[in-house]
């Protein structure tokens, strides 16, 4: 490659760099395009030492961030202020999967991960989703009479990125798989929740567009934990043997994640993921022999 052609890694740290969510999702799905275009032809510079990536992100201040104890009560939706006040969280949230797509690229981009070409790809498309995840909610936020940045947040969302910061095992395991997951959990509530108080507008933008792209975000984080076991195992990824990756998963889980999963699990999403029970059952309870 020339030495002045920008990586997928050099922009992925452009996004993260930026402070202003608004401009992270247009740059990030502008870069998204450049490179499914194939404008940007390389995920990193082999002969170049890597990149140093933040730790956080960076943020503006003008969202009061707390500790999640003490997050006022969101309410179930009956309310236009419990309304806000859920919008405003699921901004939140989205505002950090930006960051936290563009992270898994930026970090485990080199040559010494390795990931193929597609790793790349699926990332860059979640990436563009939770942009627009963010764009379309902080819209929809405005039209309830609030924005983002009216109500605190809670501080919590990037530790687990942190905590999984060197081992893609554990960054893929416990953010692209068991919190997607978790996402997949709570959202048809909070959907039921929306249209019994009214708001059908919400409900459909949840259930229509987020929802199921949520779906192909856990499941690119089991396909490419998968991917990782059978190419550390060394065998054809074709043939790769799933009872391997399960345990390999519940080990790295249970170091990386604090506490049990919660359940009750949404099976039917889960399952659309190439997430079956196998995965998540057996995390859900205390494992009292550690
Ligand atoms: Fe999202
Ligand atoms: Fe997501």
């Amino acid at each position: 490659m020339s030495s002045n052609e920008t990586t997928l890694v050099e922009a992925a740290l452009r996004v993260l760099n930026t402070p202003d969510p608004v401009d992270k999702a247009k740059l990030g799905d502008q870069i998204a395009n450049h490179w499914l275009q194939g404008l940007i032809t390389n995920p990193y510079n082999p002969s170049q030492p890597d990149l140093i990536v933040p730790d956080r992100p960076a943020r503006l201040t003008n969202v009061k961030l707390v500790s999640p104890s003490l997050m006022p009560k969101l309410g179930k939706a009956g309310s236009l202020q419990s309304r806000q006040a859920i919008v405003h969280s699921l901004v939140h949230t989205e505002s950090w999967a930006i960051d936290l797509s563009w992270d898994i690229i930026a970090r485990f981009g080199s040559k010494q991960e390795s990931m193929p070409r597609e790793f790349f790809d699926d990332f860059v498309r979640v990436a563009q989703d939770e942009g627009r995840h963010f764009t379309l909610l902080a819209a929809r936020l405005e039209e309830l009479g609030s924005f983002y940045g009216a109500l605190p947040a809670h501080d919590g969302l990037w530790d687990s990125a942190v905590a999984t910061s060197k081992d893609l095992f554990a960054r893929l395991a416990v953010e692209h798989c068991v919190h997607e997951a978790r996402g997949l959990d709570v959202l048809p509530t909070t959907i039921s929740r929306f249209r019994n108080g009214g708001d059908n507008k919400t409900a459909d933008l949840l259930e229509e567009v987020i929802y199921p792209e949520e779906v192909t975000h856990c499941a690119a984080g089991v396909k490419w934990f998968k991917y990782l076991c059978s190419r550390t195992r060394g065998d054809n990824a074709d043939e790769e043997s799933d009872d391997d990756a399960v345990n390999k998963f519940h080990e790295v889980v249970r170091s990386y994640f604090r506490g049990p999963l919660k359940p009750p699990f949404n099976e039917k999403a889960r399952k659309a993921a190439g997430f079956g029970p196998q995965w998540y059952e057996p995390l859900a309870v205390k494992d009292f022999s550690q």
